[in-house]
């Protein structure tokens, strides 16, 4: 009793940042259980410390009003990603430089770039506890009058002529596990609009690399049959058809194919999605395609490779139907716009191309 008490007690003070109404009634309610009324109050409650704690206590950023994913904690806290990032920052001339970044999140890329020694940032944040959130995190720094934070998305904030056409650089970090999901086209629009000759954009080429592999239990993350003797396969219905994240080192696959890349991303050129061949190294029967990125920030490469710890899960791109495939045999694999892997098999003695393929 007295622990369900005191977690209630604590998802409250985490809610609210102090005593809540229902807090008051717990209390009274045990006041009146133990004839003390006048006494201290019953629950000693450890006050939050450090920047959070001020948003907490100003009502800012409580989790009841967390309008932005969980995931932010886990990419701040990837330091590899961290590490290329500013790298990249700091090998480019910057003085006297301006930089116009889409997606602030907490503001830290904007401030890494003032602090290698960036004149002027400005950063625009589509989310708006992100947004509030980044503006304190920049103000509290020696470089706050030099990154202006925007609360709107860069298609608002360019129509609304805030944002600087033409700057010396352009930086974005709006990249999911299979890249297109965080609105990559519309950013790349985004992009190329502000974009002058001079203009340079970080990250460069984004290389999406794939393999073919055959796992049961990746396709049990996204389908349903029988289960305690009902089937339930109604629920395919709502399957994801285009990509999902997942932890590769969690689940039994077979690798079908040797990695190939299989998309090249780059924010100024639109490459339409094409086909790339390749040879089916191993028997079994694909059920998807798992990727992961190469990503150029300046020079430096961040890669999310199988065997890597990066908050970056993989992706994995499930095939319409599983496909049994045979060593030697050739596969024309495609990546389109929203991320949907479609596979055709080659056939080698008679160089038809088998239709009947997944996708
Ligand atoms: C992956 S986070 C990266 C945050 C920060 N740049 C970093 O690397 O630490 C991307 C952020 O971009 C924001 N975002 C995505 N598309 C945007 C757009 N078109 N305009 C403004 N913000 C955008 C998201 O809300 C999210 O907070």
């Amino acid at each position: 009793m007295a622990s369900i008490i005191f977690e209630f007690v604590n998802y409250n003070y985490d809610l609210d940042g102090r005593y809540s109404v229902q807090l008051i009634v717990v209390d009274l309610a045990i006041r009146a259980a133990v004839g003390n009324w006048w006494g201290p109050r019953l629950f000693k409650l450890p006050k939050p410390t450090g920047v959070g704690a001020n948003f907490r206590t100003a009502g800012i950023s409580y989790i009841s009003r967390r309008d932005f994913p969980t995931w932010h904690y886990a990419m701040l806290n990837d330091e590899p990603r961290n590490r290329a990032i500013e790298r990249a920052i700091a090998d480019l001339p910057l003085d006297g430089k301006s930089v116009v970044e889409i997606g602030t999140g907490t503001g830290l890329i904007a401030l890494l770039f003032a602090r290698h020694g960036a004149e002027r940032v400005i950063t625009c944040e589509m989310n708006q506890n992100l947004a509030s959130v980044a503006r304190q995190i920049v103000n509290a720094t020696p470089y706050g009058d030099r990154i202006t934070v925007i609360d709107k998305s860069s298609t608002l904030a360019i129509a609304e002529c805030l944002i600087e056409v033409s700057p010396d650089y352009i930086f974005t970090e709006t990249l999911d596990c299979g890249v297109v999901g965080e609105s990559f086209f519309d950013i790349a629009r985004d992009i190329q609009f502000l974009a002058g000759p001079n203009t340079q954009v970080l990250p460069g080429e984004i290389r999406q690399i794939g393999v073919v592999i055959q796992s049961q239990d990746m396709l049990d993350l996204n389908s349903v049959t029988n289960v305690c003797g009902f089937d339930l396969s109604a629920l395919n219905a709502f399957s994801t058809e285009t990509y999902f994240p997942v932890r590769e080192q969690l689940h039994d696959y077979d690798v079908l194919s040797a990695p190939t890349i299989l998309r090249r991303h780059d924010y100024l050129s639109n490459e339409p999605a094409t086909s790339r061949v390749v040879e089916v190294k191993q028997d079994g029967c694909a059920s998807g395609i798992m990727t992961w990125m190469e990503i150029e920030f300046g020079n430096h490469l961040f890669s999310n490779e199988p065997g890597t710890m990066s908050h970056w899960h993989k992706a994995f791109h499930p095939l319409v139907q599983p496909m049994q495939l045979q060593r030697g045999q050739e596969l024309e694999l495609t990546i389109d716009d929203a991320g949907r892997a479609r596979a055709c098999l080659f056939h080698m003695e008679s160089f038809d191309r088998v239709s009947a393929s997944a996708g």
